[in-house]
Formats: structure tokens, sequence, C-alpha cells
């Protein structure tokens, strides 16, 4: 088939969250099924260029009155054609947060539309995402699929329905197919009044990350190659090389990491909490994290500040967002956690898992699909072919934490053989794209024939 992804991030060129980490290793991932893969994106100002070869202006059209540039380029493999109106529309902030973002999105997917019909295209499937590209659906159906785009068929995925839910209730309505990110999340808002007329038409799938994108074996951001066999030598130099860069104490504590936007969706007293809990029971603690909301950002400057004088061995906070920071993070820590209140799918607990740290999550959404607890989940797991792979709490007060997070260092403490076989079992667990990717594959085949 010929796939074509309307989207507005994509990792690692303009990656804000887990959005653009899907985008880039879905599409990786069908190409590698031999299907043909395209990405419409914008031509930000804010692009990270080192991830893109071959930039060239190809032409340029009319629309919306006025000039648009496309320029063409691969990032990681694939081809992505850059749309640069000379309006200014992306010429300023990155990604999100210029004010006039549904202005500019809208015009966006109108324009991406609009330089399929014009340059005679015509996609299979033209795959939309989440509120920023929702418009795809219904221009499509009023001014393209009668008279040009004719074998087009649109899949709208929900990556956050907390996200433009007025947006995502009308992409809905005109989706030939829809999709969420996880089983569980699918239920979870199948009572939504955007979804829940469209069961018929909605799939839960999961997603997964892309083993060549995070590989411990081939990672150049952290110290030395690993994989299951020589996992637990990879780890101890990666915690070092991390306790030594933050300048924390370099000696063998259980130490947790997090890997997060710091929103409400986080869960953010639990983050909280879990920092002293684990401070507590004599751990370290490594917070790499990002507010866009300036309230939450002042709370840990402020959290990060206390921190830094009284626990200056044990805990730091890095309130930035670092690409290869959070490599060295995955391999350093022995624990991931992710409280959050509520998860689509998560992704930072499948690529802990990728580099051996044991995940600690709350039980929602992609997080229960994803994670066994060791003492209470083994049946579960073996409906999945899979053994038990970390920790999971209910409820959103702290005494759930308290309860997984106390478990998952008293087993650390307790035996570093059976830990250890813990990390080296995460390590092989396969949450990679080969089998979501055909998941798609058949859910583009049954919106031909619909
Ligand atoms: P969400 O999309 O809701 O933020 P996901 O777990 O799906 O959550 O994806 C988050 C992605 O962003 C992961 O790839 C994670 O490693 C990355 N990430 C989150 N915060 C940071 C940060 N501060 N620095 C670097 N990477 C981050
Ligand atoms: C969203 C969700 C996250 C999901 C990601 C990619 O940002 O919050 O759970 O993993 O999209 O689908």
């Amino acid at each position: 088939l010929y796939i074509v992804h309307i989207a507005v991030e994509m990792a690692p060129i303009a990656k804000v969250g887990g959005l653009g980490d899907v985008v880039t290793s879905l599409s990786r991932a069908v190409q590698d099924l031999n299907h043909n893969v395209d990405i419409i994106f914008p031509k930000y100002d804010c692009l990270n260029l080192n991830h893109v070869t071959d930039l060239h202006n190809q032409r340029s059209y009319s629309w919306g009155g006025t000039e648009i540039k496309v320029w063409f380029g691969k990032v990681e493999g694939l081809s992505v054609f850059f749309l640069e109106p000379l309006n200014g529309f992306f010429s300023k902030g990155c990604v999100y947060g210029c004010g006039n973002d549904t202005q500019r999105f809208g015009f966006f997917c109108h324009a991406a539309l609009e330089f399929l019909h014009q340059g005679g295209f015509n996609p299979d499937i033209i795959h939309c995402h989440d509120w920023s590209s929702a418009p795809v659906t219904w221009l499509f159906k009023d001014h393209y699929m009668h008279y040009s785009l004719t074998k087009s068929r649109v899949i709208f995925t929900i990556h956050n329905l907390e996200f433009g839910a007025h947006f995502i209730s009308k992409a809905m309505a005109y989706a030939d197919k829809a999709t969420t990110v996880s089983r569980t999340y699918s239920k979870e808002v199948a009572g939504n009044p955007a979804i829940s007329p469209h069961l018929h038409k909605f799939h839960g799938i999961l997603n997964g990350i892309d083993l060549d994108i995070w590989d411990p074996y081939n990672d150049k951001f952290i110290p030395i190659s690993y994989n299951s066999e020589n996992v637990v030598e990879g780890k101890r130099a990666a915690k070092e090389a991390l306790q030594q860069r933050l300048g924390l104490k370099k000696s063998d504590f259980p130490l947790v990491g997090i890997v997060t936007r710091l929103t409400h969706q986080k869960g953010i007293h639990l983050i909280k909490h879990a920092i002293s809990r684990t401070l507590e029971r004599d751990g370290q603690v490594v917070l790499l994290g990002s507010a866009p909301d300036p309230r939450i950002q002042n709370e840990f400057v402020n959290l990060a500040k206390q921190l830094h004088s009284s626990h200056r061995d044990r805990a730091c906070l890095c309130l930035t967002y670092d690409e290869p920071l959070s490599h060295l993070i995955y391999a350093g820590a022995d624990f991931i956690l992710v409280p959050s209140i509520f998860e689509p799918c998560g992704l930072t607990q499948l690529t802990a898992m990728r580099y051996g740290s044991i995940p600690v999550v709350r039980k929602t959404g992609g997080l229960y699909d994803t994670v066994f607890d060791v003492d209470n989940d083994k049946a579960r797991a073996e409906a999945q072919g899979l053994e038990p792979n970390g920790f999971n709490f209910d409820g959103a007060d702290f005494g759930g934490v308290d309860y997984a997070l106390n478990r998952a260092i008293t087993a650390w403490y307790d035996s570093r053989d059976q830990f250890n076989s813990l990390c080296k079992r995460v390590m092989e667990q396969d949450w990679s794209w080969n089998r979501p990717a055909l998941d798609y594959m058949e859910l583009y085949h049954a919106a031909k024939k619909y």
C-alpha cells in the first residue's frame, strides 16, 4: 500500500512527546514491511536539520492566498515532504504554543491535502494524528475524496483525548477508521461522547518502540554496549556514568529514574512523593522532565533547590528536555517510575525495558497493558505469553505508589541475583513494532474495503 502521514511532530527533528516517536517509528516499521510511506510535515524554523539528509527545494505551489515551498528530505530513512508557506506560519515557535496553533495547523492540513491533489498523488491511506491533524478527516471528505484523492481512506489516531476533544469528536465522525494507542485506553475512553457513537470503527492498537533508535548495544550516549548477555556490566557502567555526570555519589544505590513531561497527566503529586520515599529507602533519584506550565516548572525548580541542599549526592532533578541524557537514564537506572493518572500508551516504560530497567507504573491505559507485576500478575502475563516484568499499583494516593515502590526497592536489596535475572528477562521481551505494525496493516486493508 501507499501510506501518507500528515503530522506535526516527528522524532528526532521536531519531537515534543511520544506522538513524534510514533510517527517516525510506525512509519519505519510499515516501510520495512515493503509498503511505501511518505510523511508531510511543516517546515518549522526549529527543525533539527542534523537529522535530515538530502534536503532540497523541489517546487512551489499556491494555496490559500500564499505560496508554499515544498522541500524534500530523508529522516531516519523516511521520505518527508516539508511544506513552507511563505505567510510565515512556521517560522517562529517550535511546534506548539504560538497562540494561533489551531489556525496554523488547520492551514497546514488543508495545504497538505492540496499538495497531494496538485502533485497527482493518490495514496491508499492518509493517516493523521490527534487534534493537530484532525482537520484532514473532514477537509478530505468535504473537498477531495470525490474528485481527486479517490483511492484514499483516512485513518485517525488518538494519542491523547485530553487535547482538543472538540476536534477529535468531529474527526471521529469523518474518519474511515480510528485508533487509539492501547487496548485498555480504548476501553477507558469508550464512554466518552466523542468516541461512543463510533465504537464500530474504533480500535486499540498498542504502540511499539523502534529497536534501532533505542538500542543499548548501539547507543552513542551510553558508555558501553550491552544486551541481555552482559546487562549487569552494561548497566553498572551506565549508572556510574550517570552518577558522575550529575554529581551523585558513585556507589551502588537502587536508582529510580523518571523521564517525563511534567503535567497533571503524569501524576505530579505521586512523582514528588516517590522522590521522598526513594530517599527514605536510601536510594538515588534522577528526574528528567520539563513542564509546559510555568507554575509546575517553578514548583520543581524549588524542589530541585531543596534537594540540592539536603540530598545533593542522592537526588538530581534536571528540568529540561535532553534526549542524550534520557538514554543514559534509561540505561543507568534500576527502575523507571511512571505513576501516570492516565496514559494512553506510554513509551518510557517500554524503553526502560529495552535497556533492562524495571518499570514501576500505575495501572492505567497502556501501562496496564505492558507492565505485569512480579507479585500479582503472573496469570495475566501468561495469558499474553509473557513473564511478569515490573511492579504496579492502583489508586492515585500515596499508599498505592508506596506499595509498588517499596516492593521494587526491597527486591533490589534482597537478592541481586534475582534482580539481575529480572533485568535480563525484561530486556528480552519484545515491545517493538513487529506485532503492532501488522495490526495497522490489517486495519489499513480493512479501511480499503470499507
Ligand atoms: P507523552 O507522549 O505523553 O509525553 P510517552 O511516554 O508516550 O509520553 O512519550 C514520551 C517521549 O518523550 C519518550 O520518548 C521520552 O523518552 C521522551 N521524553 C519525555 N520527557 C523528556 C525529557 N525531559 N527529555 C528527553 N526526552 C523526554
Ligand atoms: C500521547 C500519550 C502517550 C502515548 C503517546 C504516543 O502523548 O500521552 O501515552 O504513548 O501519545 O502515542
